[in-house]
């Protein structure tokens, strides 16, 4: 096999689970994946690392046992993986492994992700790379998005594109032809769909939309998600996280829309999470229409894009096509696990992989470090 072996493991906002991929890199980072797996978190570590999102008791320890359970997660995912490939772990350069995000204040000077990444290169026997957003934190930016340079990669065309990732929190990235990329994040993507959701049925999301679409949009309280949230007028360079929206964001503003309507009671739960569902596809169309206005098609990667009322959304609200990055070549739920893969690849090709356009750092700077196998 031509190519140097990297593994890519991301567990986002969504506290879904890791997608895994093995993917191998040619001289100029471009990859050629080799298998993938997906590995839900065990509900206890779910609910942990949720739990860790807020100020807690006995957090310092309790941090250190949820990132050693999570890095047993992704030994596991990285053993599915070499098993599939048929691969060694000694033929692996690297993992990149992103961690669990449980804190992200860039304004304040950190990021926090819960990750073991000594753990994990003691269990697969492979080099990893991690702890890619402090750097770039370090240097004044955001430390997201990081993906932008690799959609650039992959995803560059004769005309000006977005990759619009709909995890739990949404980004995009604008390309142009010639042009550095662009990116940043929009707001909510799942994370508040998947709140209700929960809060409302008990299943963790809307599977491909269903129960949103038998609902109807709420203008009312769609203008007030908007109006009443002061970062969505925040100008880009922004990112955002569960730090903003948790379940108290969501909980206040249904109650202020109940107040200012007179309502007795909320609308129903159904209509709520077709207006949460609105709120995803508004917050990332505006920031589209603002600025990209000449994209001339929309890839979409992450969970979202297998919610079908959210892409019909989108569809409804641009001029141009939207379609999952399946159609680009890369299937939309492993665009960011190759991601990570490519950052541990740029690590270890001494690559700067952030953008000061994207993250407003001081500079590029070559994100991560690595823990030796
Ligand atoms: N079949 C589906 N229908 C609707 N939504 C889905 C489906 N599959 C996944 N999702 C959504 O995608 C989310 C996971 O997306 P992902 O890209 O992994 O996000 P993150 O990077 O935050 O983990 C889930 O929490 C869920 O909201
Ligand atoms: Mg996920």
């Amino acid at each position: 096999m031509s190519g140097s072996l990297f593994i890519g493991l991301m567990s986002g906002t969504s506290l879904d689970g890791v997608d895994a991929v093995l993917a191998s890199f040619d001289a100029r980072g471009l990859p050629t994946q080799l298998a993938r797996v997906s590995v839900p978190f065990p509900d206890d570590l779910k609910h942990e690392m949720l739990a860790l999102n807020s100020v807690g008791n006995n957090e310092l320890a309790r941090s250190a046992l949820a990132a050693n359970a999570l890095a047993r997660v992704y030994a596991a995912a990285v053993d599915q993986l070499l098993n599939l490939a048929g691969i060694q772990a000694s033929e692996v350069l690297a993992i990149g492994a992103h961690g669990q995000t449980v804190r992200h204040s860039p304004a304040q000077g950190y990021t926090i992700q819960l990750n073991s990444p000594a753990l994990l290169a003691e269990l697969t026997g492979i080099s990893v790379v991690a702890d890619f957003r402090s750097r770039d934190v370090a240097a004044g930016g955001q430390g997201a998005p990081l993906v932008p340079v690799f959609h650039a990669g992959v995803f560059a065309a004769g005309h000006p594109r977005v990759v619009l990732n709909l995890g739990g929190i949404a980004n995009i990235t604008i390309l142009r032809p010639g042009a550095e990329p662009l990116g940043f994040d929009t707001g909510p993507a799942n994370v508040l769909m998947d709140m209700w959701c929960h809060m409302r049925t008990g299943h963790p999301f809307d599977a491909d939309g269903a129960w949103g679409a038998s609902g109807v949009v709420h203008a009312r309280l769609l203008r007030h998600f908007l109006d009443a949230e002061p970062w969505f007028s925040l100008p880009a360079p922004k990112s955002t996280g569960r730090d903003l929206f948790h379940w108290s964001w969501l909980e206040s503003r249904l109650t202020s829309v109940c107040a200012e309507l007179n309502l007795a009671s909320q609308p129903r739960a159904e209509d709520i999470q077709a207006t949460l569902r609105a709120l995803t596809a508004h917050c990332a169309t505006d920031a589209i229409r603002n600025y990209a206005p000449d994209a001339q098609d929309v890839l979409v990667c992450g969970g979202g894009a297998r919610n079908a009322a959210l892409m019909q959304d989108l569809q409804a609200l641009l001029p141009c096509p939207v379609l999952a990055t399946d159609h680009a070549g890369i299937s939309s739920q492993d665009v960011e696990a190759l991601a990570f893969a490519w950052l541990a690849w740029a690590h270890r090709q001494g690559v700067a992989a952030s953008k000061p356009a994207v993250t407003g750092a001081r500079g590029p700077r070559i994100l991560g470090a690595c823990w030796p196998a």
